[in-house]
């Protein structure tokens, strides 16, 4: 059951005020910090639209306390999404959680500059990958995209933060949404 986009936009326009787990910020302000990031890094306009929605799972199934239990959110937009956007948008959204148990593996430093309630969730997540695992999350499609994806998450939780509005990337998602032609038109006009 694909939602449309004006679904996926009354979701994090009435939802998005909850606040986001144990940060500062609420889901909406941290989504549209995620992809602002995302997009004044360059990124293409897919990896945008999955920064956007990454955490788009905790909208359609709240999970509840997700300092008691891991609520898999990274696999819960998935179904809903197929369909709408690509491969390209569901794949980093799909490995977001991963690429965190990645970075912890192999980037000295990065636990200890995760937010509190982001190395809680990592415990109840798996906790670091073992070598072995981290090598085959590397070798998949988008894994680079969903570690890149990863970074603007771990800096969108700001309070306060200036970001662009949400009609802004939803803007972003409909063209992601028509296909590759029309983002090489947006992209070349
Ligand atoms: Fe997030």
């Amino acid at each position: 059951m694909a939602l449309s986009l004006d679904d996926v936009g009354h979701l994090l326009a009435t939802r998005g005020g909850n606040q986001y787990g144990g940060e500062a910020v609420t889901q909406l302000e941290h989504a549209l910090q995620c992809a602002q990031w995302a997009e004044k890094s360059g990124e293409t306009p897919a990896t945008v639209v999955a920064a956007l929605l990454h955490d788009l799972g905790h909208l359609l199934a709240p999970g509840g306390d997700s300092t008691q239990h891991d609520d898999l959110h990274q696999y819960v937009a998935i179904p809903f999404l197929r369909g709408l956007l690509p491969d390209a948008v569901l794949e980093p959204i799909r490995l977001h959680v991963d690429a965190k148990r990645y970075l912890c593996a192999t980037e000295s430093g990065y636990w200890e500059r995760l937010s509190s309630a982001s190395q809680l969730s990592l415990h109840l997540q798996g906790g670091p990958f073992l070598p072995k695992e981290a090598m085959r999350f590397a070798a998949q499609p988008f894994a680079q995209e969903a570690i890149r994806l990863r970074r603007y998450d771990d800096l969108s939780k700001v309070s306060g933060a200036i970001t662009l509005p949400l009609a802004h990337y939803l803007a972003v998602a409909d063209v992601v949404a028509q296909g590759p032609l029309a983002q090489a038109t947006v992209v070349h006009s």
